[in-house]
């Protein structure tokens, strides 16, 4: 974070900006609550903390810093709401509003891509109404697209030749922007000079992508000839600083309105089944373009909603996609539901040769993520066989632990349980080995499961502390992994240390954040020095006690067995431990001494 951006964070007040966009009451000594922006919701459970400034919604588990809340609600680039947050609070800006001179080009270069893809897309819509495109023409009415769906998706065609566009855009840029559009690909010169330009799409379709906002950040691009040379399908742009495959969502821009307010995603594979659908009637659908989710795309669509339903092909290539983003999904706290297409149709398909009314109907009896894991399970292995429900549970557990809701956890375990009849206790059983062989991975649990010391801990990992407390506490952790419920979050903290990161929560697992929030929440001020130093005090109280007990049972036993050197050896060790332990009680009691 720039000097600028953390001065600004210093003097505003959280309560005060987020309260200009929805209305907050006080519910706590340091917390004030209300309605979610974020989600649709009845009863409040977004929280505000007055003096740790973060935000966190209990409902859909989005938190982050007041940068990150004018960022979210106003979809608008970080520098863009540092800017909104000072004037907000009556800071002047400085003169530039760029931290540094290669930000400020960065800037400038994105805004002139946006200003090339703009007229890209006006260049290839033309061209599809053109005597050229008249065969592209042909094409997307037979698919049943309408005027008004190609217009409203702003469908194009990119001409057969290697010059159309460039001869459309030269000029309109400087060469180095040009290049770095992606719209472009460049020949090679013997000479190895700059190369002579030539167009990237030719004699395809074009799909505009655009960023939540609207613009075109990037085009995909289908082949009109299925059988040509001419390379791939679906041809997409390149990475380039407007465009990040992985961080887009295709149709959020014309979608997300509807997935706020009807709570739920619906998630295709590819752009024709999205435009389909979405053309047919159902607003709230978007496409992954072929690929897994990733977890950004997962950040982004957060925002609007933790629940999503899957309709991918039943049987492609994307298969494997699909199962990881199921299982990206789940773990990052979504509730998720998939839909089969009777027939082996995809959603493009089924909608054109059945009807809407029809698709409708096959969303509603989309079955819960765990169902469709275990009729997966089934239809792989015989589980009428002993073996057989050995495999079936092998492959179902990594999905369980995946889950981070306990109560959901247990339900499908049982569900499991239930229908490839299994014995309960054996699964349970086996869940928790898979967990203890996976340290590092968060349980779900709630804050009762922490102990008092491990409340302190936590809350004291996610404020800001010096390097050497962090040493202090992980040496505490180290030396006693079985005394701690709550090790995965703490460990997730501990890689926070040292770097200057706007969010802890950021790093946690869903259920982990809510919890950790849940914490903060409730605390009436940040731990202080003193109550960490009792805490370390107490945790190290309980490990010697807990060695001692251990040493005790060591003595007993080389007393039966006549071992007098070992008995002689284990006193003198139980000897230190008293003498650390009386220490530890000293050190307690002048602590106690200098509060009181
Ligand atoms: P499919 O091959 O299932 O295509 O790939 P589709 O969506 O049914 O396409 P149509 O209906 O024949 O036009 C699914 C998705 O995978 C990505 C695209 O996003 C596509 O929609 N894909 C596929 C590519 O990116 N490149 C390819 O060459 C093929
Ligand atoms: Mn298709």
């Amino acid at each position: 974070m720039s000097d600028f951006a953390q001065s600004v964070k210093q003097q505003a007040d959280i309560v005060r900006v987020i309260g200009e966009y929805i209305t907050l009451k006080k519910s706590g000594a340091q917390n004030y609550s209300g309605l979610c922006p974020f989600h649709g919701e009845k009863t409040p459970s977004f929280s505000v903390h007055v003096t740790r400034q973060f935000y966190h919604c209990f409902g859909c588990g989005v938190s982050g810093d007041v940068f990150k809340f004018v960022q979210e609600i106003d979809k608008v680039s970080f520098p863009e709401a540092v800017k909104i947050v000072a004037q907000k609070c009556g800071i002047a800006l400085p003169k530039r509003e760029f931290s540094s001179p290669e930000e400020a080009a960065e800037s400038r270069l994105r805004g002139r891509l946006l200003e090339l893809y703009e007229q890209a897309t006006l260049f290839f819509e033309e061209q599809l109404k053109s005597p050229e495109g008249a065969r592209a023409r042909e094409y997307l009415t037979g698919r049943g697209l309408k005027p008004e769906t190609l217009a409203k998706f702003r469908i194009g065609y990119a001409p057969e030749g290697f010059g159309g566009l460039r001869d459309r855009l030269n000029g309109a840029a400087p060469p180095d922007v040009l290049r770095a559009s992606g719209l472009f690909g460049f020949k090679a010169q013997e000479d190895g000079g700059a190369g002579r330009m030539y167009d990237y799409f030719r004699k395809r379709i074009t799909f505009p992508i655009a960023n939540e906002g609207g613009r075109v950040i990037a085009f995909t691009a289908r082949a009109l000839d299925s059988d040509d040379k001419g390379g791939p399908k679906y041809l997409n742009s390149p990475e380039t600083p407007l465009y990040s495959k992985g961080q887009v969502l295709f149709n959020l821009d014309k979608a997300r309105q509807a997935i706020r307010q009807q709570n739920f995603a619906l998630l295709v594979e590819g752009q024709m089944d999205c435009i389909s659908v979405f053309a047919a009637g159902v607003a709230p659908v978007l496409a992954t373009s072929g690929t897994a989710f990733t977890e950004q795309q997962a950040r982004l669509l957060r925002r609007y909603t933790t629940r999503v339903v899957v309709n991918f092909d039943p049987d492609t290539a994307g298969a494997n996609a699909a199962e990881k983003s199921i299982a990206l999904l789940t773990e990052e706290g979504f509730e998720v539901r998939v839909v089969t297409l009777e027939g082996g149709l995809d959603p493009d398909r089924f909608v054109r040769e059945r009807g809407i009314q029809a698709y409708a109907e096959a969303l509603k009896s989309a079955v819960r993520h765990s169902d469709y894991l275990i009729e997966r399970a089934r239809k792989l292995f015989p589980v009428r066989t002993a073996q057989g429900k050995v495999e079936a549970v092998n492959f179902l557990l990594p999905h369980i632990q995946r889950m981070p809701d306990v109560i959901a956890k247990v339900e499908f375990a049982k569900d499991i349980g239930d229908k490839l009849a299994i014995d309960a206790a054996l699964l349970r059983e086996r869940l928790k080995q898979a967990a203890a062989k996976r340290p590092g991975q968060v349980a779900a649990m709630g804050i009762s499961n922490l102990s008092e010391c491990e409340r302190v801990l936590v809350r004291a990992l996610a404020g800001p502390l010096g390097s050497e407390t962090f040493r202090r506490v992980f040496q505490a952790m180290e030396a006693q992994p079985e005394h701690f419920e709550g090790l995965g979050i703490l460990t997730a903290l501990q890689e926070l240390a040292g770097r200057a990161i706007a969010d802890p929560l950021e790093v946690l697992q869903p259920s982990a954040r809510t919890m950790v929030a849940q914490l903060l929440m409730r605390e009436s001020e940040p731990v202080n020095g003193h109550e960490l130093e009792s805490t370390l005090v107490t945790l190290e109280r309980h490990f010697l006690e807990h060695r001692q007990r251990r040493l005790r049972g060591a003595i007993a036993e080389a007393e039966r067995r006549g071992d007098l050197p070992g008995v002689t050896a284990r006193m003198t060790e139980r000897m230190e431990l008293d003498r650390r332990l009386r220490d530890l009680d000293q050190r307690m009691r002048e602590l106690i001494g200098q509060h009181g």
